[in-house]
């Protein structure tokens, strides 16, 4: 086949029907329960002042190397957002809401990140997030409303890592602590960690080198350094998360991709996707970014999931298989004039999905159509049904008769005969 003239960018892709409906369904199943948590939702711009995103955190990879950013007509800074956490605050900041304030949100993000399986420059999210309480009981409900979400997917080969980075005051000692370690091994450290060390030690623990995996683990622990407040935070969490029966793997190591994290931090991971991409979810506290963007210093946590990831988490996991787009009628009208039309919008205001074929296809052309849809039932209107104004409702998927029915018992025939 010749090459199209245009193709979608790289780390971008078309999805159609019936993918595009598994992800309308993802959506749908994440609103509710978000919904019963007690979270309403937030709908943002997709793009902001660059600004917005480099309170993530100039050191992350997300705003040094990924970020979609260009200047407007209007010669401002602008950036697309690679996350939407950034943006909820910003929000939060500029049109106040009653504390707490329990959002979710879902929607594309875009990062200039090497396209491979599982990482695109443009992909999805769902998210939640909760602005106004230092309250630790909100992290494990936020877990918690993950952990639930994925139990409905069907999918159960998701680890929770779990961590606490302690306070914004912890963090110096602990810093000291593991330039200290790093320093006195620097031979032994790979040459990019190195240049890591310089602008954020934290960051050289998320090192995926071979080189670092011995000298990452046996670096100091941030629990060593917690203060009282921060570990019980942090203690609250595990025993909530005890308490509702979730499993959890502390991974006193855990950094994440972004720089605003304090306290509770967390990532989901699925042991069917490779180890380069296998986070289908993450987040954490991020006790200073209101203030930051200019608001009140008011904490927050939130999570993401990742759309993509987590689908093919799913596929891999056999689990949230796409859902099932086959019509309930097909109508076959070979009248020439506007029975199928008004048959269709009758079946369809009655509730029920119909389709029919068009351009005055024969009748042997209409009822192929009809048995490739896969559709239960099919309704034929030829002239002596539209003379007589019947129509002939056949059953396509058994033995069952075709019954001829005057029009105005059509939709209850129908409705009788479908499956329920
Ligand atoms: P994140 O870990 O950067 O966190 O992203 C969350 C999820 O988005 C990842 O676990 C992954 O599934 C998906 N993801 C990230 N980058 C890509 C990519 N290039 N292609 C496909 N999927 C991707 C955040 O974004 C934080 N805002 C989470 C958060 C909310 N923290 C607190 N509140």
């Amino acid at each position: 086949m010749a090459r199209p003239t245009f193709q979608a960018a790289p780390g971008t892709r078309d999805l159609f029907s019936p993918t595009t409906d598994r992800w309308r369904a993802f959506t749908e199943i994440f609103a509710e329960e978000a919904t019963r948590a007690g979270f309403g939702q937030v709908a943002l711009p997709m793009f902001e002042d660059v600004g917005v995103f480099t309170r993530l955190g100039e050191a992350s990879d997300v705003v040094s190397k990924e970020l979609y950013d260009f200047r407007d007509k209007g010669d401002r800074h602008i950036a697309l957002r690679p996350e939407f956490t950034a943006s909820v605050c910003r929000a939060f900041a500029e049109n106040r809401q009653l504390i707490p304030w329990k959002a979710w949100y879902a929607g594309p993000a875009f990062r200039y990140d090497k396209p491979q399986k599982g990482r695109y420059r443009q992909f999805e999210q769902v998210g939640a997030e909760v602005i106004g309480s230092h309250d630790p009981d909100l992290d494990t409900e936020l877990i918690a409303l993950a952990v639930r979400f994925y139990e409905r997917l069907g999918l159960n080969d998701v680890t929770l890592l779990l961590n606490t980075l302690g306070d914004k005051a912890d963090r110096p000692g602990y810093l000291d602590a593991l330039r200290t370690h790093f320093e006195s091994n620097l031979d032994a450290l790979s040459e990019q960690s190195r240049v890591t060390l310089e602008t954020n030690p934290l960051r050289v623990l998320d090192s995926k080198r071979p080189p670092d995996a011995e000298l990452i683990a046996a670096a100091p622990l941030i629990t060593d350094h917690l203060s009282d407040d921060a570990a019980a935070a942090f203690e609250r969490v595990t025993s909530g998360l005890d308490s509702l029966g979730i499993a959890y793997t502390l991974a006193p190591r855990l950094v994440r991709g972004l720089d605003y994290y304090t306290r509770t931090t967390f990532e989901f991971t699925s042991g069917s996707l490779d180890a380069a991409q296998n986070a289908v979810g993450g987040g954490g506290r991020y006790d200073g970014l209101v203030s930051d963007l200019g608001g009140p210093d008011e904490p927050g946590v939130g999570f993401a999931l990742g759309i993509d990831r987590t689908l093919l988490a799913c596929d891999a996991a056999g689990v949230f298989a796409e859902p099932d787009t086959t019509v309930d009628v097909w109508v076959v009208a070979t009248t020439g004039g506007l029975d199928g039309l008004a048959i269709a919008d009758e079946l369809r205001r009655g509730g029920l999905s119909v389709d029919r074929s068009f351009d005055h296809r024969s009748m042997k052309a209409q009822m192929k159509a009809a048995n490739r849809s896969g559709a239960p039932v099919a309704v034929i209107v030829g002239a002596d049904e539209a003379d007589a104004d019947t129509v002939s409702v056949r059953p396509l998927l058994d033995d069952r008769d075709q019954v001829v029915v005057p029009r105005a018992e059509m939709l209850a025939t129908i409705k009788e005969l479908l499956p329920s």
